[in-house]
């Protein structure tokens, strides 16, 4: 898999924030937004466009649009918190939602909402999820989207860990991954680490 880390000190400047413990949920929302701008601009740098002329006030000039615009696919419910900046950048993408839990006996995830087009054959696909601990959850939800057809898979996430991207890779489907940087392990909560904390919980509040 191809692992893309957004090295910048605008980015770091977000992690950072996204990081401290003392950030509350706004500071901590309004940095998650700010950083997916600039991973959703750096995973979309080599899309297709499409040319088209235009006037400006002076002359004709060449004009581009996205040629093939993605998907947009926020796992429930930290990836909540990339949805709209990701639309932000991208105005003319759509938008499909999984809700992915773990089952208490398996511990295997599952799926409880899967909200997305039957057909994604030909389509590009951006999968927003903060954080790939295990990489248990992220790989459920690949396998949702290349189920109905989908060869075009990028993943878009703040935070990874060798373990999670390991087992993306091992699953033998082809997606890409843009991150703002790879931690060193998990502990024995499967919490990265140093990480930033639960995602969600530091989101929405609810510690
Ligand atoms: N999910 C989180 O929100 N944080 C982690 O550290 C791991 C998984």
């Amino acid at each position: 898999m191809d692992v893309k880390i957004v090295e910048h000190p605008l980015a770091a400047a977000r992690l950072t924030a996204m990081r401290d413990e003392r950030s509350d949920s706004p500071r901590f929302r309004a940095a998650l937004h700010e950083l997916t701008m600039m991973l959703v601009y750096e995973a979309t740098r080599g899309v297709a466009v499409t040319e088209y002329g235009i006037r400006t006030p002076v002359a004709a000039a060449t004009g581009y649009r996205l040629g093939n615009p993605p998907v947009l696919v926020p796992v429930l419910r930290a990836g909540l918190g990339m949805a709209d900046a990701a639309q932000a950048m991208i105005p003319d993408a759509s938008m499909g939602f999984v809700g992915l839990a773990r089952d208490e006996e398996t511990h295997e995830p599952y799926a409880y909402m899967e909200s997305l087009p039957d057909d994604l054959a030909g389509r590009h696909v951006i999968v927003l999820d903060p954080m790939v601990a295990t990489g248990g959850s992220l790989l459920r939800c690949c396998e949702m989207i290349a189920a109905r057809g989908c060869t075009d898979i990028d993943l878009v996430s703040v935070l990874c860990a060798p373990d999670g991207i390991a087992k993306l890779e091992s699953s033998g489907i082809a997606m890409r991954m843009t991150t703002a940087a790879v931690d060193p392990e998990l502990n024995d909560k499967a919490y990265i680490v140093p990480g930033l904390g639960d995602a969600g919980d530091r989101q929405f509040g609810a510690y």
